[in-house]
């Protein structure tokens, strides 16, 4: 965690310079995310998390959306970044292994490309991070870099450009996000698009509610 965070430290104004918004110009994206949105306000159960929210971009877009969102991210010069660069939203520092965030308040969380860094025995703590912040009704949105490889490991590291980072099987973080109590709703698997270099994977789910 401390090498990722001094990581994007270093990277910070490049970054952003580089990804205002990471889903511009990827339609499929903006579509999930709108998509995410709808279904956040139509639940009603509590603000959104921006995990690993970087410079904010998507943060932003989700306010823009009609969500009332606010961002967390290990590395305070991107917390800083997001600050200035969108004073009207809320941006902490803080670790998706362990949130500072009550349980069971958040209308959704979404961890846009911020699995990716987390070292694969880690991620089945992180996913039981998201379920105990969700709301009954709340909804998790992922994106990561996919791989169809799903054997014999479900996570193949590679030379990120920040920091080392993991490509994860679609399959796999379903399996994840359903162990710690999560329904699937849907998933998308994208070719990589201009300057990417990966497959993408995407995984929207929601906790349960009581109801019937
Ligand atoms: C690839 S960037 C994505 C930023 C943003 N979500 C976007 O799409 O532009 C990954 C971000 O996740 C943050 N991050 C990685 N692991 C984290 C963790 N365990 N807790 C909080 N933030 C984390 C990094 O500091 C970095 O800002």
């Amino acid at each position: 965690m401390d090498a990722v965070r001094a990581a994007y430290d270093a990277v910070a104004p490049l970054y952003a310079e580089m990804f205002r918004d990471s889903i511009e110009g990827r339609p499929l994206d903006s579509a999930l995310v709108t998509a995410f949105a709808e279904y956040v306000r139509a639940a009603d159960a509590g603000p959104v998390a921006d995990l690993g929210c970087g410079p904010g971009g998507v943060t932003a877009r989700l306010a823009s959306l009609g969500v009332t969102a606010f961002g967390v991210d290990a590395s305070p010069a991107m917390v800083q970044l997001a600050r200035e660069r969108y004073p009207d939203l809320r941006f902490d520092e803080g670790s998706m292994h362990a949130l500072d965030i009550a349980d069971g308040t958040l209308g959704g969380v979404l961890a846009w490309y911020s699995i990716i860094h987390t070292p694969p025995e880690d991620l089945p703590a992180i996913f039981t991070e998201f379920a105990r912040v969700l709301a009954p009704g709340g909804h998790l949105l992922l994106g990561f870099f996919a791989t169809d490889d799903d054997s014999p490991h479900p996570a193949e590291p590679f030379d990120h450009k920040v920091s080392l980072a993991y490509r994860l099987s679609i399959d796999h973080v379903a399996d994840l996000a359903s162990e710690a109590g999560l329904t699937e709703i849907g998933r998308l698997r994208r070719e990589p698009g201009e300057n990417e270099r990966f497959l993408q994977g995407r995984l929207l789910a929601r906790k349960p509610t009581d109801k019937p």
